[in-house]
């Protein structure tokens, strides 16, 4: 708990600069790979031995252990299989709108609260904020906005989710690192209160659903109800695993976004106020987008043609990957390497940001440079060197929702204001959280343009 995860993924690699490493985690080997090749092995080609998550995914917390991310197979498989069409570049287009009208209380808010009120921004606290209204829009259907100053229910959950203190950090390390303490102490994905606020949540809006008669395409409410109606469960089970299943999957969903993006955009706009030529470029690409449409707000159609948008995006996730690694455990013995065999039932690590910091694929790996990314596209991991969504079948099913909601903030952020440096250029990682997140949320300051 004296660094972060991150910090020590780092590390590893200048401390064993090998293609794998074995740790201890307390008693438990475990294995980092730490090459584009041997990702490639674990993550896709020889996934059928790598099928799950290393982490706790226990019975003392349906919420924690049945939602995408933490279940174990073959209920996974389903799963995926289930909640993949909520990701559509059809479905996607829609919830652009919304992100859009999020993105414009964004902006607003730095207007007030910190351009004339001259205060100092939290940009993870920020960004934390806009991430959690577009998924009380975007899950929910709600139309509260904390950015809006208005009281939002999902701030209520999500402004707890995003402050890591030092218990907080504790209980999730053992959850990830140290599953059999987790299950011994029985903890929790998300605590009771959060818990029981999704679940409030979630049947307050079906319920004025049922009773007004009326059903938004928009939102993933309606379709986690008939995914709940779809779904193949076990003959002995009850219904109340259905209901645990659908819910888990809206707070994953919740989890999932806010964190992940939150952390990026604060990164990106740090960068960019370091690096005024870059922020011009960027400046100019979204300016001449709207010049040539003639719109006022950039649609998903011509943020998809913006490359240096996506460049700085991708650019940031290469520097500060916000997951750090990618677990899986091993599921029957392996032979990695002509050296190698991991045993059944071993943790198997892939240290990204050892690989999105190797000289051989990204040149001066500490430098920004979005212009790395000018040539690829949003589906490239540009041969197993960039994963910040992870691989294989497990990859990340926000991707696109999470990119289209950075891009939406970004582009009307750019276009509003010149990002300035407000904090020194070396940002330490918070200790206490799982994912990479600034230490104090970072800072920069906004002049409008
Ligand atoms: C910048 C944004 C995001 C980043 C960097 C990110 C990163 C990741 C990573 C690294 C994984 C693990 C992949 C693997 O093990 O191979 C993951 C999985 C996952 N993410 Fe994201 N994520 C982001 C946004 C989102 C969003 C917006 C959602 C939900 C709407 C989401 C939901 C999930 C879920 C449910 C999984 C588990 C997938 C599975 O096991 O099948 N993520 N994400």
């Amino acid at each position: 708990m004296r660094k972060s995860f991150w910090d020590f993924c780092y590390e590893l690699k200048n401390k064993h600069p090998r293609d794998y490493v074995g740790v201890f985690m307390a008693w438990k080997p475990a294995l980092f790979v730490q090459t584009a090749e041997l990702a490639r092995k674990v993550l896709v080609k020889d996934n059928d031995h790598f099928q799950d998550r290393y982490l706790y995914s226990g019975h003392s917390d349906p919420l924690g252990s049945l939602n995408l991310f933490t279940v174990k197979n073959p209920i996974w498989s389903e799963m995926r299989q289930e909640l993949s069409p909520m990701f559509t570049s059809l479905r996607l287009k829609k919830i652009t709108e919304l992100m859009n009208i999020n993105s414009q209380q964004l902006v607003q808010k730095v207007q007030r609260d910190y351009v004339e009120k001259n205060e100092c921004v939290n940009l993870k606290e920020l960004f934390s904020m806009y991430t959690s209204d577009t998924v009380a829009y975007s899950v929910f259907g709600i139309r509260v906005s904390v950015l809006n100053d208005q009281l939002s229910p999902l701030w209520a959950i999500t402004s707890h989710m995003v402050k890591w203190t030092f218990w907080r950090g504790l209980e999730f390390s053992m959850i990830f690192f140290m599953p059999a303490i987790a299950a011994l102490l029985r903890l929790k994905f998300f605590s009771e209160p959060a818990s029981e606020y999704i679940k409030k949540i979630f049947w307050d809006v079906t319920e004025e659903r049922k009773s007004k008669g009326t059903s938004n395409d928009k939102d993933l409410v309606n379709h986690l109800l008939k995914l709940k109606d779809n779904l193949k469960l076990p003959a002995n089970s009850d219904s109340e695993l259905a209901d645990n299943l659908m819910l888990a999957q809206a707070a994953v969903f919740i989890l999932g976004s806010v964190e992940t993006s939150s952390t990026t955009l604060s990164y990106c706009l740090h960068e960019l106020a370091y690096h005024p030529e870059e922020q011009e470029i960027l400046y100019r690409e979204v300016d001449d987008a709207l010049k040539r449409t003639g719109k006022n707000i950039l649609e998903y159609d011509d943020l998809m043609e913006l490359k240096y948008l996506s460049g700085c995006l991708r650019e940031t996730m290469r520097k500060f990957p916000p997951v750090p690694y990618l677990d899986r455990i091993c599921n029957k013995t392996y032979r990695l390497t002509d050296d190698v065999v991991i045993e059944k039932g071993t943790p198997v690590f892939v240290n990204v940001v050892s690989i999105h910091y190797d000289e051989r694929y990204f040149p001066e790996p500490n430098e920004w440079r979005p212009e790395r990314f000018s040539a690829t596209s949003d589906s490239d991991n540009v041969q197993f060197t960039f994963m910040p969504f992870g691989e294989g079948p497990r990859f990340c099913i926000g991707k696109r929702y999470g990119m289209m909601q950075m891009r939406t903030a970004l582009a009307q952020l750019i276009h509003k204001y010149k990002i300035e440096p407000s904090v020194p250029r070396e940002v330490q990682s918070d200790p206490y959280s799982v994912i990479l997140a600034p230490a104090d949320g970072g800072s920069v300051k906004f002049v409008p343009r």
